[in-house]
Parts: C-alpha cells; sequence; structure tokens
C-alpha cells in the first residue's frame, strides 16, 4: 500500500492566478509590507478567472434589468464594463473619475475601517483584484472583484450617491477627532466602539444592502436595489424585493445603528430610502447624532469590532 502511495502521480501544482485566498501575489504584498494599495497585476488573472467573471456578470444581465436601481443600470453603461473580460481598473477609472472624481484603488486584501472610509473622503474606493473560485459562485465571506467592481463602482458614477460616500468619510473623521478630545481612556474605547458600530450597521443597510423606491413616473414607484451586497447576489437580489418573508423597513437612523446584522445568510430585514438626496441627508444626520453623543451607546451585537478597527481609528485620533 505505501508503494501505491509513494508512486502516485503528484497532482499538477495550480499555476499562480487571483483567485480569492489563493493568489502568492497577494500574500507576497502582505509580506513586502504593500498593504493597502497595490496595482492590479492583470497578467496574474487566469482563463478560469476571466470565466468566472463571465459567468458572474452574464447571469446577472436579467436580475439587474428586473431589480436594479436606474442608476446603476446607467452606472454600467458609462463603465463600459462588460462580461467579455475583468476590467482594467485604469481603464474604469478614466470613465469614472470625470464623472463623480472617484477612482477604483486596487488593495491587497481587508482595509481597517477609519483608513476604508478616509480613502471615501478622499473619493477613493478600496477595491479587491482577486475573483472567487469558479466552482463556489454564490456565497463568499470576503469581497472579490465582482463584487467591488461589478456591486459598488456603477453607483459611484451618481453624484448624490458618491457625495454620500465621502460624507461616510467625514463622518469618521469627525469620530476620531472627537475620541482624540475625551481623557479618560476607558470612555474613550467604550464611545468610539459604539461610533464604529453605528457607522458598520448604517453602512452595512444602505451602501451594501439598501432598497430605493422609485419615484411615481419612475418604474412606478417600484422598490428597486441599490446596495451592492444585492446587486452582485444573484440569488439574494431577487429575494430582497420578492421574497414575503423579508421586512422592508423605512430607513431610520436611531433603528439602523441598533440594528445588528449577520453576514452568512439572506438578511431578513433591509431599509428603504426615497432618493439619493434622501441618503446624503441621512449620512449628514448620522454625523450630527454622533457629534450629539447619540451613537455613544448603540445596542450591543454584530458587527464585532475588531481590534485592528479600533487601532486604525485612534490612529487619526491622536493629537
Ligand atoms: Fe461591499
Amino acid at each position: 500500500m505505501w508503494r501505491d502511495v509513494a508512486l502516485a502521480p503528484k497532482p499538477a501544482a495550480r499555476p499562480p492566478d487571483l483567485t480569492t485566498t489563493r493568489a502568492p501575489f497577494i500574500e507576497e504584498a502582505r509580506a513586502h509590507g504593500e498593504i493597502y494599495i497595490i496595482d492590479q497585476p492583470y497578467e496574474l488573472y487566469s482563463d478560469d478567472n476571466q470565466a468566472t467573471w463571465r459567468r458572474l456578470l452574464e447571469r446577472m444581465h436579467d436580475p439587474w434589468a428586473r431589480y436594479a436601481n436606474r442608476r446603476f443600470l446607467e452606472g454600467m453603461d458609462k463603465l463600459q464594463l462588460s462580461a467579455a473580460r475583468i476590467p482594467h481598473l485604469d481603464e474604469v477609472n478614466r470613465f469614472l473619475q470625470p464623472l463623480t472624481g472617484f477612482r477604483a484603488r486596487a488593495v491587497s486584501g481587508y482595509v481597517p475601517s477609519y483608513v476604508f472610509f478616509d480613502c471615501l473622503r478622499r473619493r477613493e474606493f478600496p477595491t479587491t483584484v482577486t475573483i472567487r473560485d469558479g466552482e463556489r459562485l454564490e456565497y463568499l465571506p470576503e469581497p472579490d472583484i465582482f463584487h467591488d467592481v461589478a456591486g459598488h463602482v456603477p453607483m459611484h458614477t451618481d453624484q448624490a450617491f458618491a457625495a454620500a460616500l465621502v460624507r461616510f468619510g467625514t463622518c469618521a473623521a469627525a469620530a476620531a477627532q472627537r475620541a482624540a478630545a475625551i481623557r479618560d481612556q476607558h470612555e474613550r474605547l467604550h464611545r468610539l466602539t459604539s461610533n464604529i458600530r453605528a457607522m458598520s450597521r448604517f453602512f452595512w443597510f444602505s451602501v451594501e444592502f439598501g432598497l430605493m423606491r422609485h419615484a411615481p413616473g419612475d418604474s412606478d414607484g417600484a422598490l428597486k436595489v441599490y446596495g451592492s451586497g444585492l446587486l452582485s447576489s444573484f440569488g439574494e437580489i431577487a429575494n430582497a424585493i420578492d421574497a414575503p418573508g423579508v421586512e422592508r423597513r423605512p430607513f431610520e437612523i436611531g433603528e439602523v445603528v441598533n440594528q445588528p446584522f449577520e453576514i452568512d445568510h439572506y438578511q431578513p430585514r433591509l431599509y428603504i430610502v426615497d432618493s439619493f438626496d434622501h441618503l446624503f441627508a441621512l449620512v449628514s444626520e448620522l454625523e450630527r447624532w454622533m457629534l450629539e453623543g447619540k451613537l455613544d451607546d448603540v445596542a450591543m451585537g454584530e458587527p464585532t469590532v475588531s481590534e485592528s478597527d479600533l487601532a486604525s481609528f485612534l490612529l487619526f485620533s491622536e493629537p
């Protein structure tokens, strides 16, 4: 028996590519301390990676036509994203930047919370360049280029939506400055953790999983999807609009910042805004709530605020 094992041919080594969690390039970037902004190593996309992009994009064609909000569909056209190949971020930015000043910046992986929001303030969107395994199109705990570029970036062509993203960045900066003024260390950590949890929940239920009621005359007031987590999910986009078991509620700040969420199943509760101007006004209101101390004791529960998220805010709150 041992001879069989010893003589069995070794499985062929997989050539390096940019499959999520298996990309040596990303590990090397980390090893060399290039933790955040990197170049998109386009030549490393394999034929399998390209085929995965094609399948992901093609199968969303009909769900997007039916469920996506109009601004997203216009954004897809403006950016000229196609199923033919994984987009070069440089090309995407050539179309995007003149519209709203936003650009997609390739990153090597997880970006701590403050750094992420601060990028938004500068109209930069941290963008994952790896792509999910073609064997597992459905569920992916990590972001990938399909979620980030096909789910998020088309929304960045809209002026009001882009302004709302920038406002998240100024809100985070205000939270860091406010924390710096709190002398008691325990109190500072308590309030900051609560502020970060509130911002994460607000972001989740709007930018990632938001619904919007189109104005009468524009799809006859139909409910549409603008959240990128929904826009990049083949199964959940229809569930969000059609499933009778999903609760769809008006977006109230006091409710949203106290609403825990879990990331490993379809969302049972979603929140509706009226427009992207409405979303911008809500983020501005969120900042006012934070400055008034109304986000200092939000409900415990998910998401967990990680050490690195907290540290990223503390680093920028130093005098
Ligand atoms: Fe996302």
